[in-house]
């Protein structure tokens, strides 16, 4: 570690409020020394989404491995590391429990700081990481698979929500639809992929508007149209129009050229297309509309959402077209990771956050909470 200087600040970030086992080293905020990542996603998939239980197991199996392994890329040992910081909400109990639990037990027996980080502020945080001229206030549209929230990005730390969803978050739309359609889990790259092939405007869909709130977000509207128009193009085939394409979930031979409404000509890729399409209107007209009023004339985008490739296209032509500069981490610092949490607790830690051992998780953690 000849090359740290005294003054450097070397945390070592742990993640694990839902599928993903993550322990990352990061320097100063920005500098990731390592990032480990263990997805539990092939195992959840037999599921067809997310099972609480088994991915708290496979955290306490995992997570000692992926510590080590974090700090081993980094050449480091805890010694070198100067404070420990780790998600604790918001996200599933069981999950944030092991990371909580791990973090607290090192920081006790290694007596360094213990520094609790929300999940949402880390999402945004990794934009620090991919971008290092980044500096607050800007504007930031979190999209993930349980969260859709338009925030206002005051300073490190000083969040003010603008709009959230009312319903389902854009990832968890995105993860229904694919199962439905017979594309498995987690249905948002898969959607991505299978839309390139499609035609947005082949079925019309509505863009859902909450009355008396601009920026709040719902899909759910959204979501029961495309699996109304499904069961509708069954029972034109003379089919049982209740039961969903669950049964194809996941098929390695998916065909986006399958034909949905064979009368009319429809696959797969134009329903998929037709959604997303829809998704990305709504996430794209708001961010804008917020960026305006609010003045930020730098708009950010996290969460695994964010990642999208048509939402990406979208939101850079919008801020082209508004003369905003757009900003997004790479794929892998969208989804869920510890680096992101490294950064965020930096700053926490600048500001002399630190938490005792009676941290706990909090499931429900609201942004800005502490
Ligand atoms: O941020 P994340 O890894 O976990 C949460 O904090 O929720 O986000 C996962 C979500 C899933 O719903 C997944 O389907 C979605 O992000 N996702 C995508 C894409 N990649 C991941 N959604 C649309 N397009 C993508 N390319
Ligand atoms: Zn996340």
């Amino acid at each position: 570690m000849s090359e740290n200087k005294q003054s450097d600040i070397c945390i070592l970030g742990i993640e694990s409020s839902c599928d993903e086992t993550a322990a990352a080293v990061v320097k100063n905020g920005r500098q990731v020394l390592s990032n480990v990542i263990s997805s539990q996603i092939d195992i959840h998939t037999l599921y067809g989404g997310v099972v609480p239980e088994i991915a708290s197991r496979k955290h306490m199996e995992r997570i000692n491995q992926v510590i080590r392994q974090a700090l081993s890329d980094a050449g480091m040992t805890f010694s070198d590391i100067d404070a420990i910081a780790v998600t604790y909400g918001p996200g599933l109990v069981g999950a944030l429990l092991v990371g909580v639990a791990e973090a607290k037990a090192m920081a006790f027996a290694l007596q360094k700081p213990l520094i609790g980080v929300h999940h949402i502020e880390g999402h945004i945080c990794a934009n620090y990481i991919a971008h290092p001229d980044l500096e607050p206030p800007f504007g930031c549209l979190v999209v993930s698979g349980g969260h859709t929230h338009l925030v206002a990005v005051r300073d490190y730390g000083k969040y003010e929500i603008l709009g959230r969803t009312v319903d389902d978050a854009a990832g968890e739309a995105f993860d229904k639809v694919a199962r439905a359609i017979g594309l498995g889990y987690p249905g948002g790259p898969k959607i991505d992929k299978a839309a390139k092939e499609g035609n947005e405007y082949a079925i019309d869909l509505p863009r859902a508007k909450v009355d008396g709130s601009a920026y709040d977000f719902s899909f759910s509207g959204l979501k029961s149209a495309v699996l109304n128009y499904l069961n509708s193009c069954r029972m034109k085939q003379g089919l049982d129009g209740n039961v969903v394409y669950s049964s194809k979930t996941d098929r390695p031979d998916f065909d986006p050229f399958e034909l949905i409404d064979p009368e009319e000509n429809i696959t797969v890729a134009d329903v998929v297309a037709s959604f997303q399409a829809a998704v990305v209107d709504v996430l794209v007209s708001h961010t804008i509309r917020g960026a305006k009023e609010y003045g930020f004339d730098r708009v950010a985008m996290a969460g695994g959402v964010a990642s999208n490739s048509a939402l990406r296209a979208g939101m850079k032509e919008a801020c082209e077209k508004a003369g905003i500069k757009l900003y997004y981490p790479s794929p892998v610092l969208c989804t869920d990771n510890a680096a992101m949490i490294g950064c965020a607790a930096y700053y926490e830690y600048l500001n002399g956050t630190r938490h005792g051992l009676d941290l706990n998780a909090v499931p429900g953690l609201k942004l800005g909470m502490r």
